[in-house]
């Protein structure tokens, strides 16, 4: 496995490969990305993870500061999952000026995750784009925990006709339920027994619209106040259509349950999705 930081040598160890697939992250890995890498392998001669946290998608007041970062086991990690190549630049190497240019993604980056966090995806955007750019990928694996993620990112690709196909993973989770996620670690004991409940929720959500039921309005309603009675304090439970995130019309068969609560300081997100007959 190669460790590579500079976008040279990047492209200088990927010139002679016929294909690479594409898994970018920013670290702290668990095997929600672990997966995304067993789908990569086998479609491609080369895997390529990246590592970087990416300053221009977090808010002033998020976690920048704080994210985990833990390269040694992460490089572990990657080495027995049977990476063949891991980009870790630093700062200076993703914006060696300042990011004048950005990727402004459509309506869908106001809407929920981002109402919550202005900036986020254009963040994301941005630098998956310039990812791509170095890395020049086939395929790209995105998990569907991060579902508004990867949707503005697919539409991304398409919108600009990148020669990436974006492909879907599913999501992972603990025993218990619970996605996994780096932000999980912030959890305190007590905290950690009770973030299932997210899941329990959507859950619910799911088994009531394949029950027939259609009164979307009131299970969100119902959802949220589910959440809002105990240490939680809920941002959206809400159903959408699975192709733009919009409300759905009585025609729409594909559907997802999002959600997002803040847990202590923590702000987890989660997403079902759920066909109709
Ligand atoms: P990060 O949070 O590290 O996630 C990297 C990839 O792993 C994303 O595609 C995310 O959806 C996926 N992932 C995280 N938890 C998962 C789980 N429990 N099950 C399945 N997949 C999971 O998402 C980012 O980094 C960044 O925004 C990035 C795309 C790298 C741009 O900076």
């Amino acid at each position: 496995m190669d460790i590579i930081h500079s976008v040279s040598a990047l492209r200088e160890r990927l010139q002679r490969v016929p294909n690479n697939v594409f898994v970018p992250t920013m670290g702290n890995l668990h095997d929600g990305h672990i997966q995304l890498i067993n789908i990569a392998k086998p479609r491609a001669a080369c895997t390529v993870v990246s590592i970087f946290v990416n300053r221009l998608q977090f808010g002033p007041r998020e976690d920048f500061d704080r994210y985990p970062r833990t390269f040694e086991s992460d490089c572990n990690r990657l080495r027995q999952a049977g990476v063949d190549v891991v980009f870790a630049p630093d700062e200076k190497e993703i914006y060696p000026e300042p990011q004048t240019f950005v990727v402004e993604p459509s309506d869908l980056q106001h809407i929920l995750d981002g109402a919550a966090r202005p900036g986020h995806f254009r963040g994301v955007a941005t630098v998956v784009l310039k990812l791509f750019n170095m890395v020049s990928p086939h395929s790209a694996i995105f998990g569907k925990k991060d579902y508004q993620q990867y949707i503005v990112l697919r539409d991304m690709v398409r919108q600009f006709a990148l020669p990436i196909e974006i492909i879907p993973a599913e999501t992972v989770r603990a025993p218990d339920g619970l996605a996994l996620s780096s932000r999980n670690a912030y959890l305190t004991p007590e905290e950690r027994r009770e973030a299932p409940r997210l899941y329990q929720v959507l859950r619910k959500a799911q088994a009531e619209i394949a029950a027939g039921v259609r009164d979307f309005q009131r299970i969100e309603l119902h959802g949220m106040s589910e959440l809002a009675d105990s240490i939680w304090k809920p941002d959206y439970v809400t159903v959408r259509r699975q192709s733009d995130l919009r409300a759905p019309t009585p025609q729409d068969r594909e559907l997802v349950v999002l959600a997002a609560a803040r847990l202590g300081r923590t702000r987890l997100i989660d997403n079902v999705e759920v066909m109709l007959r």
